[in-house]
């Protein structure tokens, strides 16, 4: 087989009326409207990025400095970044209707190799994503704890650090504050630390037997669960407005264009998820109309509560004191107000278990959707006999972020999680260029403006936030082309060789049928 061979099976297209004939098949009901699809958004995206990850975002990590009170610049740059992206997502969600967002998309515009690693790196955004959120859930678990302190057994109170921290986090601390690591967690043979953050693994097992159950997810479901988050959000707003001390926002940006940049990567996090609204064109009564206005719609709402929710935060906590792990139940706490915190928290559980939930089914059905394309083994897809649920591939879901969990702290996982949005976000607008060339005819209910300009901007802005960070995330900057790598490992010694063996019974098949007819002559 020649390399141009390979080449070209590596290209192989699924057309996009192939992937609408068989949506069709899908009989969904079209009962979505812009409301529903906003609620939708909405529930995808408020979690772990505005209730955790904003207090790294403006303190900065071990790897990279802070916004600051500048960190509403931020927010605003990772929200333009998003813009662009999301109306690539509006032209390609409305033109091939179809379940399986960016995976699909690629499929159909870049073929088989392309479609595979875009699957691989959404598994960063969603399962690797998770265990940001799953470490965030335990940080809000234990300001929830916190309120109850009087009432609770003595060994809940003074839980181990170790059992409830990963060992980077453990070491950070210890630096911090000149402590000995070994005089805070164990050692296995004086040399390799142990830490295991319990309470995430216990919430992602909880879960994973939950989806095994079957969740039925809808939008009444989600709009209670939307309703929840809002009402806090906007509570934290209205009641710290209160307590804002302006000179707590001097100095603005403390680390300059460094500072917003680095945020403004760090933050991006906060944002994703409004591509799940793309999710539900099939499902969508007006796409052309809805779809744009649903997406648009909740970037601009979000952004606009971000950006209150930071000038609250900073405004009420001085820079040196807004806390990692939850900062806006702490900023509750340092004002006074000990049991609003405790509410805040039973909040932002409800916001990041809804997250974690919607994260691990995406993951399951995208792992489902390649193994039904052959990129992975058939027997991963394996239904649950009474359930009827892929039992297999969420189990395999549930164990990749437990084991993950052990050795990527929040901040690892966040900034890789954002790497591989940034990639995807940037083949979409690649994906729109790609078929404004390949299938200029094809009717677009919704068009990106200003084409080329806008995808173009989409992959500039989404490209230079993530090289830039690229330059101090040392950590992740190194994982990120590993799990890369391993994406094209996979593809090369599995993935590839499925593909041709699929390609041989579709030849044999079709020529069993031709047979017939030779015999007829
Ligand atoms: N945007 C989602 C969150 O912040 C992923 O949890």
């Amino acid at each position: 087989m020649t390399i141009k061979n390979i080449l070209s099976n590596m290209l192989i297209k699924k057309s996009p009326d192939e992937l609408i004939a068989v949506s069709k098949k899908s009989e969904l009901k079209k009962t979505l409207n812009v409301f529903d699809l906003i609620v939708i958004g909405i529930g995808a995206v408020v979690g772990t990025g505005i209730f955790t990850i904003i207090g790294s975002a403006i303190q900065g990590g071990p790897e990279g400095v802070g916004a600051g009170p500048a960190i509403i610049i931020s927010m605003a740059l990772a929200a333009v970044a998003c813009v662009f992206s999301a109306l690539c997502y509006s032209e390609i969600a409305a033109m091939i209707p179809v379940a399986g967002s960016a995976y699909t998309y690629t499929y159909a515009t870049m073929g088989e190799f392309m479609a595979w690693m875009v699957g691989w790196i959404l598994m960063l955004e969603y399962a690797i994503g998770n265990i940001t959120v799953a470490s965030a859930w335990t940080g809000y678990f234990a300001q929830f704890l916190k309120g109850f302190k009087h009432i609770l057994p003595d060994f809940v109170n003074n839980f181990p650090m170790w059992l409830r921290n990963d060992y980077r986090f453990m070491y950070a601390f210890c630096d911090k504050y000149g402590l000995d690591p070994h005089s805070q967690m164990p050692f296995i043979f004086d040399k390799i630390p142990v830490a295991i953050n319990l309470p995430a693994i216990f919430i992602v097992i909880v879960l994973t037997l939950l989806l095994i159950r079957g969740v039925k997810e809808s939008t009444r479901v989600a709009s209670i669960m939307v309703g929840i988050n809002l009402f806090m959000i906007t509570s934290f707003i209205v009641v710290g407005a209160f307590y804002v001390k302006p000179e707590n926002w001097v100095p603005f940006a403390p680390n300059g264009f460094e500072g917003v940049f680095m945020g403004a990567f760090i933050i991006f996090f906060a944002y994703i998820g409004f591509d799940a609204i793309s999710t539900t064109a099939e499902e969508t009564e007006n796409p052309q109309r809805d779809l744009p206005i649903a997406i648009l719609g909740t970037l601009v709402l979000c952004t606009v509560l971000y950006v209150l929710v930071a000038l609250v935060l900073t405004g009420t906590v001085p820079l040196n004191q807004i806390d990692t792990q939850a900062p806006i139940a702490h900023a509750m706490r340092m004002i006074g107000k000990d049991w609003f915190a405790g509410l805040l928290s039973i909040g932002a559980l409800c916001a990041l278990t809804s997250v974690l939930l919607i994260y691990q089914l995406g993951t399951t059905r995208i792992l489902y959707a390649m193994s039904r394309d052959r990129f992975l083994p058939k027997s991963l897809r394996l239904i649950h006999r009474k359930y009827r649920t892929p039992h297999v591939l969420t189990w395999i879901a549930g164990i990749v972020v437990v084991v993950c969990a052990l050795f990527m702290d929040l901040s690892i996982s966040a900034e890789l999680c954002n790497f591989g949005t940034f990639t995807s976000f940037i083949i979409i607008c690649i994906a729109v260029l790609i078929l404004r060339k390949t299938e200029p005819n094809r009717p677009r209910p919704f068009k990106v403006p200003f084409s080329p300009l806008f995808p173009v901007l989409g992959i500039v802005t989404c490209g230079g936030l993530m090289l830039y960070s690229m330059k101090y995330l040392t950590t992740s900057s190194l994982y990120f082309p590993l799990w890369l790598v391993i994406g094209i490992l996979i593809y090369v010694t599995y993935g590839y060789k499925q593909k041709r063996l699929e390609e041989k019974n579709r030849l044999n098949r079709l020529a069993k049928i031709a047979k017939p007819d030779k015999v007829e002559k």
